[in-house]
């Protein structure tokens, strides 16, 4: 499909050209240390090489890029990304993942409308019933704009990731669409 757009957000297609501003952001520990990737120095290769991996998934798992209206040059300037993991159509349940990973654009709401956008892509273009995500118990940020989507805490995975020198609790987070479904009405 093409690119879409919710609230301030545009979702795009992931290509090429904006994989050195990827290594930027991947070789930035306050960005990643909550995303469970390897707290390793990224490379461009390293990027090619995921890039290459995410052609080889399924068309609805791909991450999309995520940019907004740049208020200096009237184009879009991209902040981030998202997308669904192992969808699993029998159950209608799919993961989430994102990151608003330009810091200068942190807690101006966008991460919740990402989170917001791509829960109305579950389930309005994918048929989807519940959708989940995991995120680590020392990421309060996320936690506050998830829960401001509309999601809620289902259960702890005790100290079940290793982070920066000791184990810390994962979270699990989801949504339900007739949940999903009241808020729409209400909001009419
Ligand atoms: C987590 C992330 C998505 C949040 O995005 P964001 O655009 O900053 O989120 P929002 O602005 O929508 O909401 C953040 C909320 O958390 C609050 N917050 C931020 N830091 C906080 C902290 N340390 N303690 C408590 N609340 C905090 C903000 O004040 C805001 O709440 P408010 O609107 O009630 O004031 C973004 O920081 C990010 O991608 N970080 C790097 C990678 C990552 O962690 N990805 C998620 C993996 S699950």
């Amino acid at each position: 499909m093409a690119d879409f757009t919710f609230g301030r957000l545009t979702f795009q297609a992931l290509d090429k050209e904006r994989l050195p501003l990827y290594v930027e952001w991947m070789r930035d520990p306050e960005v990643t240390r909550n995303l469970g990737v390897p707290m390793v120095p990224f490379s461009l290769t390293d990027e090619e090489n995921w890039l290459e991996n995410e052609f080889k998934r399924p068309i609805d798992e791909r991450t999309m890029i995520i940019s907004i209206q740049d208020a200096g040059t009237a184009g879009l300037k991209l902040i981030g990304n998202g997308g669904f993991h192992a969808i699993d159509h029998k159950e209608q349940s799919a993961e989430i993942g994102l990151f608003i990973a330009d810091k200068s654009e942190w807690n101006k709401g966008y991460g919740t409308e990402a989170v917001q956008a791509l829960i109305w892509h579950g389930f309005y273009h994918l048929n989807l019933h519940r959708i989940w995500l995991r995120v680590h118990a020392p990421n309060k940020g996320g936690i506050r704009a998830y829960e401001k989507a509309g999601m809620k805490h289902e259960g702890t995975l005790r100290e079940a990731h290793y982070q920066e020198g000791k184990f810390v609790d994962v979270h699990i987070m989801s949504i339900l669409r007739p949940e999903w479904d009241l808020v729409q009405k209400k909001e009419g």
